[in-house]
């Protein structure tokens, strides 16, 4: 039996299992998928394990999708170009790094029939998640990116690998067609984005990659002033599916049943 897991921490919420096993059972293959709790020590050994073929492939989450580089053989271009791999897999005695988050976004943004060529696309926050975004946008042939991020160095460090971006203050708002919260405001109650949405959001896209809760404030206050909104759980769901592809060369249907699974 092949032996799959994610890693992060925490980990407790990840839906992955959940998603993967379904897949798993599905396609009838002999595999488990299953969450594990790491420290950042316990890395080295985790991919030991996949180099070693007790593990067959790993999901990596918040916070080691940068901090797992240095232990493997080899990194794919958009792992590379992110620096940062959610999904890991041996192949020819080499450990490989790969990002799906990159394809995730760009096929939920797809079949969201949002237009993304030649618009203006704006960020919010400068996690890990933001270099995948922007490459993904960059693939869609988007116009021009702005980002901008409480801690505004952060935002710089992300323009040296891409030095077309502008960066701009906190609280600024920058002229888009498409805005994109990458920050973690949104995964509690206390906390909001203070923007005026009322002046902002008509006829404007706004996007969320925060899926839990289901629909942030974000999002609720520029529904409410005429914007179409989309949340992460498409982008969740095609980085899975692409990871499940890499590891059984399957690629596993998204139907109502595996949205209903996330949903339940
Ligand atoms: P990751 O682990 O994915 O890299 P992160 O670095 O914790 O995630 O990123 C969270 C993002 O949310 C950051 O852009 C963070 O801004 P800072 O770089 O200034 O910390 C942003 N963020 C979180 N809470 C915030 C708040 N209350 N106001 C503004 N930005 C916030």
């Amino acid at each position: 039996m092949k032996k799959y897991l994610v890693i992060g921490n925490p980990i407790e919420h990840s839906l992955s299992p959940k998603l993967h096993n379904h897949w798993i059972k599905k396609n009838n293959l002999d595999a488990t998928y299953d969450k594990k709790l790491l420290e950042q020590d316990e890395i080295e050994k985790m991919i030991l394990n996949v180099r070693k073929e007790k593990i067959h492939g790993l999901n990596v989450t918040v916070p080691f999708k940068k901090t797992v580089i240095p232990f493997l053989d080899e990194l794919s271009d958009e792992a590379r170009n992110s620096q940062s791999v959610n999904t890991i897999y041996k192949v020819k005695n080499k450990v490989i790094g790969d990002n799906t988050d990159i394809d995730g976004f760009k096929f939920a943004l797809e079949k969201s029939n949002q237009t993304i060529k030649n618009k203006q696309a704006f960020i919010l926050g400068a996690g890990g998640v933001v270099p995948s975004i922007i490459i993904a946008l960059k693939k869609m042939q988007i116009s021009k990116i702005c980002l901008s991020n409480r801690t505004k160095l952060k935002a710089l460090e992300i323009k040296k690998n891409f030095p077309d971006i502008e960066v701009i203050e906190w609280g600024q708002i920058s002229k888009f067609d498409m805005i994109i919260n990458a920050t973690s405001i949104g995964l509690n109650d206390n906390e909001k984005i203070e923007i005026n949405y009322k002046n902002i959001s008509q006829n404007r896209f706004f996007y969320d990659v925060i899926y839990n809760p289901k629909e942030t404030n974000f999002l609720k206050k520029a529904k409410e002033f005429g914007a179409e909104t989309e949340n992460g759980q498409m982008m969740f769901v095609y980085q899975a599916q692409k990871a499940f592809f890499i590891w059984h060369n399957i690629l596993p249907e998204v139907d109502n049943e595996t949205l209903k699974l996330l949903n339940g």
